[in-house]
């Protein structure tokens, strides 16, 4: 069993299949994460935002929920780094590599750079909400409102908000065809459906900074 994922793993075509789900897994848990947090929005001193954070922090199974959402992401990166590694090293000694699906764009050119910049984004924004727990336990809303009226804090955001955008706009359709699934027809729809999505999720992340650090939220 073991030596059949450890082959599977080693190979490249396992490793992007790999990557392409813990991608849709990961594009699955934003979706989740936007909904919950457009009760930012709702204009009522963070009381729907609250009690969406707390009854979040309540459930049982949020544990093993953040543990399978660590070992997602983790499992990602490794599986890019180790593939954009193999990729550089094939190159140097002169062989092709088919390293994306589809066009060239700009998108599919830059998913390693885009990943980190996720990355650094992500590790901001996991210190202010989940390491100084403290603070956000006592008021959810109010350390939102805190971190992202502040101008860097809101600056990192939307500079990391940006490239996850551009990551998914190539990500969703590419992780069909690393999974296998090409058809003539619904492989071009499958990617105009990516797109659609990242600018959706991307438009919808980004407004939570604007929002706070210029608009209303921070007025408050
Ligand atoms: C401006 C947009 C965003 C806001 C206001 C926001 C807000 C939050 C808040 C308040 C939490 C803490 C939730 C809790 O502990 O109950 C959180 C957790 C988290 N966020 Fe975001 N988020 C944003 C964008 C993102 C993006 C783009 C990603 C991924 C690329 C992301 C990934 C995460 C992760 C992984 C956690 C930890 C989940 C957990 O351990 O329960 N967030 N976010």
């Amino acid at each position: 069993m073991l030596s059949w994922i450890e082959r599977f793993v080693s190979s490249s075509v396992g490793r992007k299949a790999l990557m392409a789900l813990t991608g849709l897994m990961l594009i699955g848990f934003l979706i989740a994460h936007l909904a919950g947090n457009l009760s930012l929005f709702a204009g009522d001193e963070g009381a729907a935002f609250n009690a969406y954070a707390h009854g979040i922090s309540s459930l049982p199974i949020l544990p093993i929920a953040e543990l399978a959402l660590a070992l997602l992401f983790i499992g990602h990166i490794a599986l890019a780094v180790k593939t954009t590694r193999e990729n550089r090293r094939a190159r140097l000694i002169g062989y092709q590599v088919v390293s994306t699906h589809g066009q060239k764009t700009f998108a599919s050119q830059s998913m390693f750079l885009t990943g980190v910049t996720v990355l650094i984004f992500l590790i901001k924004h996991l210190w202010d909400f989940r390491l100084q727990k403290e603070a956000f336990e006592v008021d959810p809303f109010d350390s939102v409102q805190t971190a992202l009226s502040d101008p860097l804090t809101a600056c990192v955001y939307i500079l990391g908000i940006v490239a996850l955008g551009i990551h998914l706009s190539h990500a969703f359709g590419s992780a069909f065809q690393s999974l296998g699934f090409n058809h003539p027809k619904y492989t071009p729809l499958l990617r105009v459906f990516g797109k659609v999505l990242a600018v959706l999720l991307a438009t919808g992340f980004l407004a939570l900074p604007l929002y706070f650090w210029l608009g209303q939220g921070g007025s408050n």
